[in-house]
């Protein structure tokens, strides 16, 4: 199994900023989705490819899976995808103000590192100051969505996000899954496993509200 990497190492306390976005997409009028911890990269590569209309940015704090999806994405010249390293809640501080917020729409969060005990929950990735962060950077009415194997973490997540006052839950899901960054319902690897493994998918989606 692999080692968690501790986001709060200082190794990580400087990052390599997101590019302005014209040198980053093709077409800088579309939709972005912010993928928060995108591990290999596949599941971004999939939406990239299917949903032309959307602009992606995966987000990684281990740097050879992000060398390697950046080597893939230059072979397969994919022009709507972008992938940065380092710890996600420094690289999104850097882009508020940067980039317009009202094509940032929306965030996922699949399967995060649980860090189990409780003097290492500071290293997990949602914490009120990152949910913040996010809020400043993305329009109202913007979505973030959670997926955890681990009902404890989930809990946890769910309860920093709607204790920031910025979202609320949004239970409608289904209605507008068509419109959202993955209208087909994909699959991160995490999940796949999760799903052939027979354990529980915990999950949620919160809509950003003006406050
Ligand atoms: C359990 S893996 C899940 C990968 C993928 N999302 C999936 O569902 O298959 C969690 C990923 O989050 C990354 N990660 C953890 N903390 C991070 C942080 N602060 N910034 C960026 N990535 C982080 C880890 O390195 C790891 O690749």
């Amino acid at each position: 199994m692999r080692q968690h990497v501790n986001p709060l190492s200082k190794v990580f306390n400087v990052i390599d900023p997101i590019p302005p976005l014209k040198d980053v997409f093709n077409d800088i009028s579309k939709p972005i989705h912010f993928d928060i911890g995108c591990g290999s990269g596949e599941f971004l590569f999939n939406l990239a490819k299917h949903n032309k209309n959307w602009n992606y940015v995966g987000l990684e704090i281990r740097e050879k899976l992000v060398n390697k999806s950046k080597t893939k994405l230059k072979d397969e010249s994919i022009d709507n995808l972008f992938f940065a390293f380092g710890n996600a809640e420094y690289l999104i501080e850097d882009c508020i103000g940067k980039f317009p917020s009202d094509i940032i729409s929306s965030f996922s969060f699949n399967f995060p590192d649980p860090w189990f005990k409780k003097k290492h929950h500071k290293r997990r990735i949602i914490q009120p100051q990152f949910i913040h962060k996010i809020s400043q950077l993305m329009a109202n009415g913007g979505y973030i969505s959670i997926k955890s194997d681990v009902e404890e973490l989930f809990e946890y997540m769910d309860m920093t996000i709607i204790n920031s006052k910025y979202f609320i839950n949004h239970t409608n899901k289904d209605r507008e899954i068509s419109n959202s960054y993955n209208p087909t319902n994909l699959k991160t690897n995490r999940e796949n496993y999760v799903i052939e493994n027979k354990l529980k998918v915990f999950e949620k989606l919160y809509k950003k509200i003006e406050y």
